[in-house]
């Protein structure tokens, strides 16, 4: 029996910031992507494969994030499945998916938005390819946030990384890639960086080769996740925010059992140091 969030993606996410036009031609500049001024003062990022909505609050955070759905028959099942489960659905706050789309909160106040784009996706640009393909928090209820997404949501858990008897880390997925959701251990609960999946090696180059263009320091990698299997570098947005450039994300079947890391450097790249939450 297929779950019913199964197969959902990452579509896009919405940025806060204390300066949300300076953030919202960021994110153009990085990507090469268009940015146009939405209603309520908010900002739209859009290229080919991803979107992002950027408007005023506190910098640094991501107050929601949204996942596309295969089409009205889907996002209906879900809508009841999510009924029978007595979780609790409220309105949309995304402007790019059609009327008919809803959010839910999770136990950190996040809100995650289901629907169906708007617009089509913008044409390829003809660079290197870097599609939205996952968000990650860090948060100081691991366990409870595994328990809603997994049990209540029905994302499927990928690898989860312990600490002893303590969750350190968990990698969720909605569709075959490793992880569309992760939650990292953290001292408080906050965004910790959104992803680009790029087509490979070459295109995680070419999107280096840009950061040096535009003389944006790489945060952390070039390396290659444990969990995920996946080569990475991260940068920081003006606000600190991470951004994630990624190749060779893990695909898994809908039915593999997730796996278990030691709370290590080596499981957050096997090629190096890594990024400790905790
Ligand atoms: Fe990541």
């Amino acid at each position: 029996m297929s779950a019913p969030l199964w197969p959902a993606t990452l579509h896009h996410l919405r940025r806060d910031s204390a300066e949300p036009e300076r953030l919202a031609r960021f994110y153009g500049e990085l990507l090469g992507d268009a940015v146009e001024p939405l209603a309520a003062g908010e900002w739209l990022v859009r290229g080919p494969g991803r979107s992002m909505v950027v408007g005023r609050g506190a910098a640094g955070s991501v107050p929601w994030f949204a996942l596309a759905m295969q089409g009205a028959e889907h996002l209906a099942r879900y809508a009841s499945a999510l009924d029978a489960r007595g979780v609790a659905r409220e309105a949309s706050p995304s402007p790019l998916f059609e009327a008919g789309a809803f959010a839910v909160a999770d136990p950190d106040g996040r809100r995650l938005v289901f629907g169906l784009p708007r617009h089509a996706a913008a044409p390829a640009a003809g660079g290197p390819t870097a599609r939205l393909q996952h968000f990650v928090c860090a948060s100081v209820r691991v366990p409870e946030v595994l328990a809603f997404y997994r049990d209540s949501l029905g994302a499927l858990e990928s690898d989860r990384v312990l600490d002893g008897g303590d969750l350190a880390a968990v990698f969720l997925r909605s569709d075959p890639e490793h992880h569309s959701f992760a939650a990292f251990r953290a001292p408080e609960s906050r965004a910790d960086h959104h992803s680009y999946e790029t087509g490979g090696w070459m295109d995680i180059r070419d999107w280096g080769d840009r950061m040096g263009a535009l003389r944006i320091p790489l945060w952390w990698g070039p390396g290659r996740h444990g969990a995920g299997n996946n080569l990475f570098f991260m940068i920081e947005d003006p606000d600190g925010h991470k951004v994630e450039f990624s190749a060779e994300i893990e695909r898994m079947a809908q039915d593999a059992a997730f796996r278990t890391w030691p709370h290590e450097q080596r499981t957050l790249n096997l090629w190096g140091s890594a990024w400790m939450r905790s």
